[in-house]
């Protein structure tokens, strides 16, 4: 028995392990553990782990995790072609196999095509700038509710929590709940919900929830929050919103019934929610932690009318204070499912086939942005490298002695880059301002340092910090 026990175990290794590096293929890492291959490693912390790869393959190879194989092209010069070719790449069927994984969200008539316009409708042309006011609008209000201009003495707070609640808000009330909404409570509910969604969702996605109690907290979450954002709950005297109108009604068109827009609302709370928070913690903590960033900041500010900083108002410090927080803090996967085998020309000259059913990732993160051949000490915080000497905005970097298209990628690229692009940067401008032009704020420890990352975000966006940077704030005189 135990013999016929390691034959069946052999030939099932070798059944799973079969595949080998024919002549077009990139360089191939199986890993060591049968179907499983690299997936702890990849999932660990993939900034590492593909860092890793490079060293040992180069700008292109494939690995294998839990089942797949995953074409890895690290070489920006690179990324063009796979960009565009939506025939043979596809964005939507991984979209949708997150979709359900995350959000137990199944359309049963889904329509890429027609969700797109109506966010294109309401967050780009010519609603932006409404859209921007609103924005403003509910911005000023919550600070003044929860950061009040009476307040006295210094108070404390976690600056990752202070961003992170305040904007999360400001969003929801914007594009979810409208104006009859701006109840505290049912803010506060709302926000502490969808924290705790936000601190399972990387292992959701790749269904690495351990224990039963965990199992139990994700669902339970998702529950709650589905409440929260049922058509009942929103429309019901809570208030609605002209993009969550339009959004509803594709919704419908797509077959989806109560139960299945509120999954659809919570996944487009995570997609329009989940970024902007962190990423005005990270723009806030590099600007405290460097004194000679803030100075330059808040002089630039000095000279500015009131807002809303649409792009409209020339910021340059400001901008590329910010282009340099994202450089270092926003760290999405660009995923493709190959459909059908597909030639991939390297700007190198080196020429590949993807394989049909294998998906291809590129990963911003670690080239163009963290390149040492791109950004001289890519580790550091400077807040003026998007900048040219004479201030003006600088668009010219370089890799191999060619200048690079596409230098920072914090919003992804082409059709299926971020479409609230506009209204994220406006938004993030403001509070900047907002809170550096009303509130004195500084760090509680002069010392402190900005805290580092928590390595299991990689691949989800805007990366999160290992615990919070303590700050006090109170209005200025
Ligand atoms: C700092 C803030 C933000 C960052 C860094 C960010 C980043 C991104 C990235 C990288 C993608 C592409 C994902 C992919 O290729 O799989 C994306 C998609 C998207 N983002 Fe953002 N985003 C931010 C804020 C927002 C906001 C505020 C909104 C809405 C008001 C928004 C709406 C969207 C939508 C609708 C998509 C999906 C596009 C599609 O399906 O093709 N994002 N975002």
């Amino acid at each position: 028995w135990a013999v016929l026990l390691l034959v069946h175990l052999l030939l099932l290794y070798f059944v799973v392990t079969r595949r080998s590096r024919s002549k077009n293929d990139p360089p191939l890492d199986k890993g060591l553990i049968p179907w499983l291959g690299h997936a702890l490693e990849f999932g660990q912390d993939a900034a590492k782990f593909l860092s890793r790869m490079k060293r040992k393959h180069g700008d292109i190879f494939t690995v294998r995790a839990a089942g797949r194989y995953v074409t890895v092209l690290l070489d920006p010069h690179s990324y063009d072609p796979v960009i565009h070719n939506q025939d043979s790449l596809d964005f939507h069927r991984y979209a949708q196999v997150l979709m359900e994984r995350i959000f137990l969200l199944q359309l049963p008539n889904y329509q890429p095509d027609k969700e797109k316009a109506v966010m294109k409708q309401h967050f780009l042309g010519k609603n932006l700038s409404a859209l921007n006011s609103t924005v403003s609008k509910h911005m000023h209000n919550l600070l003044k509710t929860e950061m009040p201009q009476n307040q006295k003495d210094w108070k404390e707070d976690g600056l990752f929590n202070l961003s992170y609640s305040l904007l999360f808000k400001v969003g929801y009330l914007t594009l979810f709940a409208g104006e009859q909404s701006s109840d505290s409570s049912h803010l506060a509910v709302v926000y502490e919900e969808f924290k705790k969604f936000d601190g399972l969702l990387t292992k959701l996605a790749r269904g690495t929830l351990k224990s039963a109690d965990e199992k139990k907290t994700a669902q339970s979450v998702r529950q709650r929050l589905w409440r929260l954002l049922a058509p009942a709950a929103l429309t019901g005297g809570l208030g609605s919103t002209p993009w969550l109108d339009g959004y509803r009604q594709v919704l419908k068109e797509e077959g989806a019934d109560d139960e299945m827009q509120a999954r659809a609302l919570l996944l487009q709370l995570w997609a329009t929610q989940g970024n902007v928070g962190p990423a005005a913690f990270w723009l806030l903590g590099y600007l405290l932690t460097n004194p000679e960033a803030l100075a330059a900041v808040k002089t630039e500010m000095e000279a500015l009318r009131l807002p809303p900083l649409d792009s409209s108002v020339s910021t340059p410090v400001l901008d590329s204070a910010l282009d340099e927080t994202l450089r270092l803090t926003a760290a999405p996967f660009i995923t493709r499912e190959v459909l059908q085998d597909t030639p991939l020309h390297m700007a190198d000259g080196q020429q590949f086939v993807l394989r049909k059913g294998d998906r291809l990732c590129l990963f911003p993160l670690i080239s163009p942005q963290m390149d040492p051949e791109i950004y001289q000490e890519p580790q550091k915080y400077k807040f003026n490298r998007f900048l040219n000497e004479d201030g003006s905005v600088k668009k010219d970097f370089y890799k191999g002695g060619k200048r690079l298209k596409y230098y920072n990628m914090p919003w992804g690229a082409g059709l299926n880059g971020c479409m609230g692009k506009e209204v994220a940067i406006t938004t993030l401008k403001q509070f900047t301002y907002m809170i550096l032009t009303q509130y004195d704020l500084e760090l509680c420890n002069p010392r402190a340092q900005i805290p580092a990352v928590d390595v299991s975000r990689y691949g989800y966006g805007m990366v999160q910090p290992e615990g919070d940077l303590l700050v006090r704030y109170k209005p200025k005189k």
